[in-house]
């Protein structure tokens, strides 16, 4: 059975650990640059993610230079309640006092949207990129909004999102319809993160996590394309890590590649 390249830092955790595990990326990067850009995903997995970041803010992490750049938004979303901004402001920025002079937001108005992503890639430049990206992972192998089929070149733009995407999106919007297009930054601006961090719990997501580690690279599981990123670190729950290879899971289990 194939496993991935050593390059990939594998840890699969109790369900319990999650948000620990994966906060302490976070806070191992602030400690090294305070002022670091955090690309910040939206969803149910990175939920334990920021409350273990609040807590430690509580407990001294300072959070006062940290800045923000959003991975992915809904056409169209500008101020209404389906946003990934709000939700993004309302479990996190707001309750860690990251104000909007420190967010680099999604553009979402349909009006000149490619010059919009255009102008948010340059802003990202202008801040030196992505210090760490969190991510969460699609059903179907997507990360952000790269549907399969995105190609590893792809830049920031719209997409069309599939059916099975904005069946799992209308779990965040009490059943309320989700837009037919997103948008998002793309595979080639994700590979050129200096950290990228994917989560990945619940045993639904096991099948699509063992073909983004342990499957080809190709653009049918836009997830594969992070074994090409710099530092890649993937934390998994202990049910999400069923179907992987015992070869995968050696490394995984080797407590000396942990960030404290
Ligand atoms: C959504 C979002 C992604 C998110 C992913 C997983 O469609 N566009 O940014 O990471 O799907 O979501 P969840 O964590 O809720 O399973």
């Amino acid at each position: 059975m194939a496993s991935f390249s050593a390059k990939v830092h594998l840890r699969v955790v109790e369900s319990s650990a999650f948000g620990a595990a994966s906060g302490a990326l976070v806070a191992d990067t602030l400690r090294q640059k305070p002022d670091a850009v955090l690309g910040l995903p939206t969803g149910n997995t990175p939920i334990p993610v920021y409350q273990d970041l609040l807590a430690r803010q509580r407990q001294g992490l300072d959070l006062s230079r940290a800045r923000v750049a959003m991975l992915d938004e809904y056409l169209g979303a500008g101020e209404r309640r389906i946003s990934f901004f709000r939700w993004l402001q309302e479990h996190f920025l707001e309750p860690a006092g990251i104000g909007p002079e420190r967010v680099l937001r999604m553009p979402s108005a349909p009006l000149a949207i490619e010059s919009a992503c255009a102008a948010f890639e340059a802003q990202l430049a202008a801040w030196g990129g992505c210090d760490l990206q969190l991510l969460g992972l699609g059903l179907n192998g997507h990360i952000g909004f790269n549907e399969p089929g995105s190609p590893q070149d792809s830049h920031t733009r719209v997409v069309p999102l599939s059916q099975i995407t904005r069946d799992a999106n209308e779990d965040y919007w009490q059943g309320e319809e989700v837009p037919e297009f997103g948008v998002t930054t793309g595979i080639a601006v994700l590979l050129q993160a200096r950290r990228l961090v994917l989560l990945v719990n619940g045993e639904r997501k096991a099948e699509i996590l063992r073909q983004t580690l342990e499957g080809p690279i190709s653009s049918a599981v836009p997830a594969s394309f992070l074994r090409l990123g710099r530092e890649v670190w993937v934390i998994a729950d202990r049910p999400a890590a069923v179907h992987l290879s015992p070869a995968s899971m050696q490394p995984a289990l080797d407590a000396t590649v942990t960030p404290s």
